[in-house]
């Protein structure tokens, strides 16, 4: 888990594609100049660390648990997620992952491709994770 605290500021950044790359366990093998500027951190602090480095404490468990479903099923997931910078202020991105395979269709492991999120976007999946987390909340 991050140490970092969030600050509910968000980043405002342009499109360009933020790329990251991870194992079969999601630990980072990669990242793109884009991603180091985005999340704040630099390749070699994220190279070998958990994607989850990035999460962001407003994403219900329920998003991740589908992406994870989808992607070690070998098909691509969509989405839109809220991460976490490393100083702490959010940003919203608009986002692939695709599983990585091998010339024997094996799952090697997994590449992720967003951009910015349009507002409509953020808007509408804010309001849903928001109930999404309330209820997650409640079953505990
Ligand atoms: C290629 C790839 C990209 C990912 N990108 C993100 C991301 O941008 N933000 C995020 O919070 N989790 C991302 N994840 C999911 C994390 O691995 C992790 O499952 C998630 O942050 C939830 O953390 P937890 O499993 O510790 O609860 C990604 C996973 C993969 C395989």
């Amino acid at each position: 888990m991050s140490k970092v605290t969030p600050v509910d500021e968000e980043y405002i950044y342009e499109g360009r594609v933020i790329i990251s790359q991870t194992d079969l366990q999601g630990i980072i093998t990669y990242a793109n100049r884009k991603f180091c500027e985005v999340s704040g951190y630099t390749a070699e602090e994220l190279v070998g660390k958990p994607h989850s480095i990035i999460r962001h404490p407003d994403m219900p468990k329920a998003v991740f648990a589908k992406m994870w479903d989808t992607i070690k099923g070998g098909q691509a997931w969509n989405g839109i997620v809220k991460n976490l910078r490393k100083d702490g202020l959010y940003y919203w991105v608009d986002s692939e992952i695709l599983p990585i395979l091998d010339d024997d269709f094996q799952v090697t492991g997994y590449i992720a491709a967003r951009k910015a999120a349009s507002r409509k976007d953020i808007k509408e999946n804010e309001e849903l994770y928001a109930k999404m987390l309330q209820a997650e909340a409640q079953e505990k």
